[in-house]
This record gives structure tokens, C-alpha cells and sequence, in this order.
């Protein structure tokens, strides 16, 4: 998609739709609806009059409302895009305005689009920055964009060429910022839209090995060091928890290392000594059976997006490398296949972590935690001072925090604090749960070091955290179990259903908190 952002009336652009927001600035509970359009011109009010006083449009979140042939424009049709409650317009209803203007357009047919920047005069109060604004806009548009029809041949190619984000006059003083929130907010979308589409794709496309060489050829493409390694090097390394889970397939392992070092600052060679070193670790299973401790038939497909925790870290990355803060950055990516076979481990087998830890396994389905032990000790070996690992860890997050919140797990108040001071401007929603250590009596393993599943059901979440806990050490380190956010199963008026890309946005805020 080609987009602009031009600092011109928007009555005065020629486009087929132009997107005007509007809020509900009803106030008390049983007031009646009072949409409120964000905007300070004079013809757009005129053109949307007839229409507000119908009060068949409401101003609710994702809600839209077409005039045909508007008076006083030179737009062909004026789109309102509703964003709720005035008293509670955030940056991610603006985000989800972005993506409804976009999402409206497409079943029309309509290939360009031109959204009006929203004025926050006509409500009081409103402390969204105009950087950020812009942003989270055009990050919207651009996220809306996609539909996963790539595998069908009826397909219906409805994208939208071009889309115009418009600055009227009272907000040209902002343009420097308009203009930077812009651009990050598109790089943003394209690291989220690169996570979606790796996440999309089925197992049997999506290898190991297919991973390794797409994410090689995005490194290749932002200027990122990047090697993928295979059985060998996992080996070499004495990964006996990420080759125990390989073993079963026929699929190699991919042990994917990139690199990102920020810009030489001038008259300094180095970034200075002690300097944090952010290490970005994900779980790569491009399919999980359950291995030996086989899944049930019933919706085993949806285990192709195992491997979101890594198309989270990969397309963070491609983010970091084109925004490029002044930290280094480390992600190890742990892909591999969980199949059942006469090479599989089994139940009752004990491995090695590279750590020289053992574990003890008692269930192959919790493959997961396995993988990333190794990671997240490697990425302590390449010099990682904070760690923060992504993974559809469990089924169990879902019963504990339903489809709502990623759980976030951490051995740090300082770095969650970090984390979650993120938030207000990625709109993405993570609460955190408990791994003190007295829960870990629940992985005591009778004849190794731990197991790899809690004793009892209970804590599903919390007992897979302590187990991922015991590799980390004293570094400060964070876990996020996306399991239950990763793909989404309905359509939304700003986002189509599919792999949601969670993660991305909030990972890469927290690494350039670091930035010096
Ligand atoms: N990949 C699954 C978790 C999962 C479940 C992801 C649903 C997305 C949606 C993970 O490997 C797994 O199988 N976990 C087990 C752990 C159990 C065996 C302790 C689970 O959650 O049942
Ligand atoms: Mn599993
Ligand atoms: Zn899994």
C-alpha cells in the first residue's frame, strides 16, 4: 500500500472516500447518543448535519456512516468512522478508527482512501499527542490492509492502493511530529503485517528450515546479521531440551540468531561498557502435535501458529532495525516440528538443557517450554543482560485470563514496570501472574533436576513460567504466554480474523525504552 501524508484541507482533496472520525460525547449513563464529528471545518459539519441529527449514526467504536456526492468537497464520498465514548478516546481507538476507515473502502471496491486527521478540539480534555496520534492512524490503515486469502483461488483481490492521511490547517504547527509518528507508525505496521504473515501459513509450508530462510531474507533486506543453524549446531551446543523435541520429525531444527548492533555514535567506537544487551527469544514449533503425548484430533490444526511467539520476535526485529535505537539487540529464535515417531522422546526420558540442567519429561505436549530453555540460556551466553521470551505457551492462559490479556510472567518489578509503561501507546493488554518461588515444589521431578509439567493441572501457566524461570538466573527476564491472543477468530470492522501479530508492537516500545 502507498501512503501520504499531506498537510492540505481535506473538502479540498479528490479521492473517492474521505474519512472523517466522530466520538459520542453523551455524558451520563442514560443520555442519549451524541455524535460529535473531530473536525473544526465548517463544510465536513455542513455535509454530515442530516445525517447526525437522524441519529441513526451513533459515534460507536468501528460503527461507519457513507454520504454520497458531499457538498463542498471534492471527494466522490464522506465515510464516518465512529471512535465511542469522547470521555474515553484512547490512541488504540484511534488505531482501530485508522483501520475501520481502511476496512470500509475494501468491500466497496474503492482503492484509495484519505482519512482526515482528527481534531481534538471540539472535545475537552483529550491529551493525545499528535505524534502519536499520527501513528497509531496510519499503524491502523496499515494493519487493516491484509485479509489471509493468499490460499484461495477465488480470491478477491480487494486491497487498497493508496492511502492519504490529511493535516487541516489547525494542526500544521504539529507537522514535524505528525510526520515522525508517520513513519514509525508504518514501520510498526510492516514489522506486525511480516509477524502475521509468517504465523498464516501452514505447517507444511512453514518449516524449520522455510522460517530460517524467510527470516534470513528479511535480514538481508533491514541490514540485520542473521545465521540459522540446524541439528549440528544444536549438538555442538549440547541443546538436549531443543534437540529432544526435534527429534520425532523429519523436518530439521532452525536455531536462528539475529543480530541488531545500533548506529556508531560519533567520536565514540563503542557503546559505552555495561551497556544493556536486550536478548529476544521465541518459540518456533511450526506444528505441535503433542508429539508422543498426542493432541486430540479437535482443533489440532490451529497448532500451525505455535511458532507466534517466534513471528513475534522476527517481526520486533525487522521493526528495531529500520527504527534503530541506540541498544543492541540479540533474538534466538528455537523452531522445530513436535511429531510423533519411532525417533520421538517419550515420556519418562531424561535430557540435558544446555544449561547441564536435567529435566525430566512427563508430557511431550509441553514441548514449548523445552525449546525456549535452551534459548534463553544461549541468549545469556551471547551476552544478554535482559531477557524477554514470546510463546503460545499454554492452553491454560486462556482459562486463566480468557482471550483478552496476554499473561506476563517476570523475575523483575523494574523491567515489568518497564513493560507496561509501553502499554498506553500499543493499546495491546497484558496482566501479569505470579512465578515466586513458591511454586516450585510443583516441577520437583523425582529422579532429575525438574520436570517439564507441574505436578498437578492447577496453575497451568504459572508452573510452565518456573519451569522457563529456572534458565534465566538472576537476569532479569520476561515471559509472555501468548497462547491465546496470537490468532483471532472473528473479523473485527478494523482487523481481519487470522494471526493477530500480538506482541510486536509492545516488545519493540520495552527494547527502545533502552535506548541511550
Ligand atoms: N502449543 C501448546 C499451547 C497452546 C494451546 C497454544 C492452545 C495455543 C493454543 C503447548 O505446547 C501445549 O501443548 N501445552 C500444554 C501443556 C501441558 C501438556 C502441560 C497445554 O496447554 O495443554
Ligand atoms: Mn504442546
Ligand atoms: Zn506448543
Amino acid at each position: 500500500m502507498d501512503t501520504k501524508l499531506l498537510f492540505q484541507d481535506p473538502a479540498a482533496f479528490t479521492t473517492p472516500l474521505l474519512a472523517v472520525f466522530a466520538v459520542d460525547s453523551a455524558t451520563g449513563k442514560d443520555a442519549p447518543p451524541a455524535p460529535t464529528l473531530l473536525t473544526t471545518s465548517a463544510t465536513i459539519s455542513k455535509a454530515a448535519a442530516q445525517v447526525l441529527a437522524s441519529g441513526e449514526f451513533k459515534a460507536a467504536l468501528g460503527e461507519t456512516a457513507v454520504i454520497h456526492a458531499p457538498a463542498g468537497f471534492l471527494a466522490e464520498r464522506l465515510l464516518l468512522v465512529g471512535l465511542g465514548k469522547a470521555k474515553s478516546l484512547s490512541l488504540d481507538e484511534l488505531r482501530k478508527g485508522g483501520g475501520t476507515a481502511l476496512r470500509a473502502a475494501k468491500p466497496r471496491g474503492l482503492r484509495a482512501l484519505a482519512i482526515a486527521f482528527p481534531e481534538l478540539s471540539p472535545i475537552s480534555g483529550s491529551s493525545l499527542h499528535a505524534h502519536d496520534a499520527s501513528r497509531v492512524l496510519i499503524e491502523g490503515a496499515a494493519l487493516a490492509d491484509i485479509d489471509y486469502d493468499i490460499y484461495k483461488t477465488d480470491r478477491k483481490d480487494l486491497a487498497v492502493h493508496s492511502t492519504t492521511l490529511l493535516v487541516p490547517e489547525s494542526l500544521h504547527l504539529f507537522g514535524n511530529d505528525i510526520a515522525a509518528g508517520f513513519t514509525e507508525g508504518l514501520v510498526l505496521a510492516a514489522g506486525q503485517n511480516f509477524t502475521r504473515s509468517l504465523v498464516n501459513e501452514p505447517g507444511n509450508v512453514l518449516t524449520p528450515t522455510v522460517l530460517g530462510e524467510r527470516t534470513a531474507a528479511m535480514c538481508a533486506e533491514v541490514g540485520l546479521k542473521c545465521e540459522v543453524y540446524s541439528t549440528e549446531k544444536l549438538h555442538e551446543l549440547k541443546m538436549g531440551a531443543f534437540w529432544a523435541v526435534s527429534q520425532g520429525s523429519a523436518e530439521p531444527p532452525a536455531l536462528i540468531v539475529m543480530t541488531y548492533d545500533p548506529p556508531v555514535v560519533e567520536g565514540q567506537s563503542a557503546p559505552p561498557e555495561g551497556s544493556p544487551v536486550i536478548g529476544l527469544v521465541g518459540k518456533g514449533i511450526t506444528f505441535d502435535t503433542g508429539g508422543i503425548s498426542i493432541k486430540p484430533a479437535d482443533g489440532m490444526e490451529k497448532m500451525k501458529y505455535d511458532m507466534a511467539g517466534a513471528g513475534a520476535m522476527i517481526g520486533a526485529m525487522r521493526a528495531i532495525a529500520e527504527l534503530k535505537p541506540a541498544v543492541k539487540v540479540i533474538s534466538v529464535i528455537c523452531s522445530a516440528e513436535n511429531m510423533p515417531d519411532g525417533k520421538a522422546f517419550k515420556p519418562g526420558d531424561v535430557v540435558t538443557a544446555m544449561s547441564g540442567k536435567t529435566i525430566e519429561i512427563i508430557n511431550t505436549d509441553a514441548e514449548g517450554r523445552l525449546v525456549l530453555s535452551d534459548g534463553l540460556h544461549y541468549a545469556k551466553t551471547l551476552g544478554c543482560t535482559h531477557l524477554i521470551n514470546a510463546a503460545t505457551l499454554t492452553g491454560a492462559v486462556a482459562i486463566a485470563l480468557g482471550k483478552l490479556n496476554v499473561g506476563l510472567f517476570s523475575n523483575d518489578d523494574a523491567t515489568t514496570e518497564k513493560f507496561l509503561g509501553g502499554l498506553a501507546l500499543t493499546g495491546e493488554k497484558y496482566w501479569r501472574l505470579p512465578c515466586t518461588d513458591d511454586y516450585r515444589d510443583q516441577i520437583k521431578s523425582q529422579i532429575a533436576d525438574i520436570q517439564n509439567t507441574g505436578i498437578t493441572r492447577y496453575g497451568g501457566s504459572i508452573t510452565a513460567a518456573m519451569f522457563l524461570k529456572e534458565f534465566v538466573g538472576d537476569t532479569p527476564w520476561i515471559h509472555l504466554d501468548i497462547a491465546a491472543l496470537a490468532w483471532n477468530d472473528e473479523a473485527k470492522p478494523w482487523l481481519a480474523s487470522g494471526p493477530s501479530g500480538i506482541g510486536v508492537r509492545s516488545i519493540v516500545e520495552w527494547v527502545r525504552s533502552y535506548a541511550r
